[in-house]
């Protein structure tokens, strides 16, 4: 039987970094759903098509293949065969993900795949919807958030760092509005989990992070 653990969160709040710092210190994969998401927003962005239309949006699905392959412990993604990791990160792409992840299509097709994944391997998956909606029987939950400022400064950083010149009070507008459709969508919104573990991360490093979730698991395992 695979374990997996489960860490849902908003934008910015790190759940990227530590679910693979995680994975790493238990010896396991780490699943980033959010790139699932940012590949099906990359392919709409190149066809033009219209974020809202849903019925386009899902006759385009059945037709696009959204493949994870772990190299070398690491995660790639695959649209229709070509690798865009390179391309998943620019801010107009987060914009297209954002838009289309709250259609009904999407969520269907990406948690279908996620769960197919998380039976065949022991992972860290992070996400919006992890502990709530596609992994509710995942063996470790967590709920990482820190303050909207902390997370558009760590956000307006990365990107800085990655070549992008953007203003950060649009970082942060940006982080405000993502955060509002995360919520506020119709299905699978981002909410705590009943049974998940709340991890303010505001104040501490990515390290401390780590430690208290290793620190809770151990004590569980
Ligand atoms: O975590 P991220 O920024 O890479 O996620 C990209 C977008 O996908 C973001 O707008 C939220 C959405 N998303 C989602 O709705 N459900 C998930 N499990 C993961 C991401």
């Amino acid at each position: 039987m695979s374990y997996s653990v489960a860490i849902d969160g908003p934008s910015g709040a790190g759940k990227s970094t530590i679910a693979s710092a995680l994975a790493k210190e238990l010896g396991i994969l780490h699943l980033d759903t959010g790139a699932m998401y940012r590949a099906v927003g990359l392919k709409m962005l190149r066809l033009g098509i219209d974020f809202s239309d849903e019925d386009i949006i899902s006759q385009i699905l059945e037709k696009t293949d959204i493949d994870i392959k772990f190299e070398d412990g690491k995660q790639r993604v695959y649209l229709d065969g070509e690798n865009i990791d390179s391309l998943i990160r620019l801010h107009e792409v987060s914009k297209a993900a954002a838009s289309i992840s709250g259609l009904k299509c999407v969520r269907e097709k990406l948690a279908q795949a996620q769960r197919k994944l998380a039976l065949k391997y022991d992972m860290v998956v992070d996400g919006r919807d992890i502990g709530t909606y596609v992994l509710p029987n995942a063996d470790f939950k967590f709920f990482l958030t820190a303050d909207e400022q902390v997370r558009a400064r760590r956000r307006y950083e990365e990107l800085k760092e990655k070549g992008q010149n953007i203003d950060y009070n649009i970082v942060l507008e940006d982080i405000k509005k993502r955060d509002k459709m995360d919520m506020t969508r119709a299905i699978a919104p981002l909410k705590k989990a009943q049974d998940a573990i709340v991890i303010d991360s505001s104040n501490m490093t990515p390290a401390q992070v780590v430690q208290t979730m290793i620190s809770y698991i151990k004590e569980r395992l």
